[in-house]
């Protein structure tokens, strides 16, 4: 199905950001100096890429349509489940974005190993998310929502896209993603 197709497709965009996040903290740890200018762009990334563009679309219209067709389990599901891990991972993003703020204003390690903490807590709680929603939450969205209830999602979703599209947001976003990768693809 398009959209779902598409929702996985992101996900490995959004897995190659926090391979982009491991790396720049495990550099940091090896002594590097953090680059403020850098962990910014992450934090862009997270918010513009994968918190409005795909959580849009999740939130949205898809898992809003698990909610209203799939029972206790759906609402279980989504609302306790899905939706309480985008809203820890906006806060890991703003506690990140703070810690970056007080370290520029006065370079103590302590806010530099807060940045570190809130980058790899919301690095790994996306993985786990992104692992869930593909091995699970998806397919079972696939199989249990009617068929007139899945078509109206694809429509829905390339109307997303479209909109998306015409404002740049993927082009976008892709590109600077593009930009760290080819400073932060090392493995570590
Ligand atoms: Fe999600
Ligand atoms: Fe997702």
């Amino acid at each position: 199905m398009y959209s779902i197709e598409l929702m996985v497709e992101e996900h490995e965009n959004i897995l190659k950001l926090l391979k982009v996040i491991q790396n720049a903290c495990c550099g940091i740890l090896e002594g590097e100096e953090l680059l403020d200018e850098d962990f910014r762009k992450m934090i862009s990334f997270a918010r513009e890429y994968a918190d409005k563009h795909h959580h849009g679309k999740e939130e949205q219209i898809l898992f809003q349509q698990m909610t209203e067709h799939l029972g206790p389990i759906g609402v279980n599901l989504i609302q306790h489940g899905m939706l309480v891990e985008h809203d820890l991972g906006r806060l890991h993003i703003s506690e990140l974005e703070k810690a970056l703020n007080q370290y520029r204003e006065e370079p103590q390690t302590i806010y530099k190993l807060h940045a570190l903490t809130e980058a790899m807590g919301y690095a790994n709680l996306l993985q786990r998310h992104i692992d869930k929603e593909n091995q699970a939450v998806y397919s079972y969205a696939e199989k249990s929502l009617l068929p007139d209830v899945l078509k109206s999602v694809d429509e829905r979703v390339r109307l997303f896209e479209a909109k998306a599209n015409e404002n740049h947001v993927q082009e976008t976003h892709l590109r600077a993603l593009d930009e760290l990768l080819e400073k932060y693809s090392a493995e570590t």
